[in-house]
């Protein structure tokens, strides 16, 4: 009995079954993405199929089926694959292919993620079997700093002092610059200083005069994105004083006459008086001693005045020094021999000029008195 009834089950086996006692039910087909567990090829009144499916899918719909009166108590549920929702990333995260971002993706896919430009961050999603993704999300962190253009670098910007003025006034630049946080909305700080101090670039600015070569005002443009990414950049000022300092008071000329017996003669003056647009002082030089002895003669003096620029101004004046008027031993004549010659002129300086009244007193035995006189007044004018 055993024997026939196992006879007739592999009789149905291979030969299907329209032949054999016992009613199989159809098969179902091979689930897509899974697999059948249970006895799929007999088929027989009361199997259980239960569908199973691969790693990443998931059953949707009835796992199993039973066998009865040749039907299956439900259709199979269908495989389906594991999605995993949009992932949670940065702002700035870029994906590759970009639709890991936009919509959910099937288990398997692999999103490489990156940053715009500057930020330099790469790592990738794996979305996983249950439907989570795995790996890391960039971290977009802005390493670029700001794109500052400086009028030209280490550039130095000469400028004159202006007229009667230490100081030039002077407008900076308008600054330009870029960074690449801006086309994702980020936010550029600008600073500026002048010597180490902060300034608007917006006002004009007095700088004042550098007088020697390598002395420079300095302005320093700083820009500083919201990573804290600073670029700088700076340029020079030499405010060149090209203005002579002015001499207001220049000492007049001096002459001046000997002691009786003396031929030199103390000489002083007043020290000219001279101011300078640098407000600074100035060096005065002159070529002669003050209240130094002075010859009989002319004598040029000269005051150079120099600023810290070193332009120079020149004053001159002259000392003449004459000896003084001596008596001409011809005047007064009281007494002289016929012929005698009259005083020279060239050499007659016998009285200062204001000490012609003792020509009152010339006498002469020879000359009327009266044209004597006349005689020393006229010769003696010459002193
Ligand atoms: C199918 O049925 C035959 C006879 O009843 C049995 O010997 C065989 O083991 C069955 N096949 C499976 C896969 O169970
Ligand atoms: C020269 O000396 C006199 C007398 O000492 C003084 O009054 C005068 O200021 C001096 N001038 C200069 C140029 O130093």
């Amino acid at each position: 009995m055993n024997w026939v009834l196992c006879f007739g089950v592999v009789f149905a086996v291979v030969f299907g079954s329209s032949e054999g006692s016992q009613i199989r039910c159809k098969f179902p087909g091979h689930p897509k993405n899974g697999y059948l567990r249970g006895d799929w090829i007999n088929r027989s009144e009361g199997e259980t199929l239960r569908v199973e499916c691969y790693e990443g899918f998931k059953l949707k719909g009835p796992s199993e089926a039973v066998c009865k009166n040749g039907e299956w108590t439900t259709a199979l549920g269908k495989c389906e694959v594991v999605m995993c929702q949009p992932p949670k990333t940065g702002r700035l995260s870029i994906s590759d292919p970009p639709s890991c971002l936009t919509g959910s993706s099937p288990y398997g896919t692999l999103c490489r993620m990156s940053c715009p430009p500057g930020y330099p961050d790469q790592a990738g999603l794996f979305c996983s079997k249950d439907g989570q993704w795995e790996g890391r999300d960039v971290v977009c962190k802005d390493r670029q700093p700001p794109d500052l253009k400086c009028p030209s670098k280490d550039q130095v910007i000469t400028h004159q002092s202006d007229p009667g003025k230490a100081t030039a006034k002077v407008s900076f630049p308008t600054p330009s610059y870029t960074d690449n946080s801006e086309a994702h909305g980020g936010k550029l700080s600008f600073s500026a200083t002048l010597d180490g101090k902060p300034v608007s670039v917006k006002k004009e600015h007095e700088l004042s005069i550098t007088p020697r070569r390598f002395d420079y005002h300095e302005v320093k443009y700083i820009v500083t994105d919201e990573a804290g990414n600073e670029a700088k950049c700076y340029f020079l000022y030499r405010i060149q004083d090209k203005e002579a300092p002015k001499i207001t008071s220049c000492p007049s000329n001096i002459a001046l006459t000997t002691k009786k017996g003396e031929n030199m003669i103390r000489v002083s003056w007043k020290e000219p008086t001279v101011t300078d647009n640098s407000g600074k002082d100035v060096s005065v030089f002159c070529d002669r001693v003050n209240y130094s002895q002075f010859p009989v003669g002319t004598h040029l003096v000269r005051y150079h005045v120099s600023d810290r620029s070193n332009n120079k101004a020149f004053c001159e004046f002259h000392i003449t020094v004459k000896l003084p008027c001596i008596d001409h031993p011809d005047f007064p004549i009281t007494s002289v021999n016929p012929g005698i010659v009259l005083p020279d002129p060239a050499n007659a300086c016998s009285y200062p000029a204001s000490d012609l009244t003792k020509c009152d007193d010339a006498v002469s035995p020879f000359v009327p008195n009266l044209v004597w006189k006349q005689i020393c007044r006229k010769t003696c004018k010459a002193c």
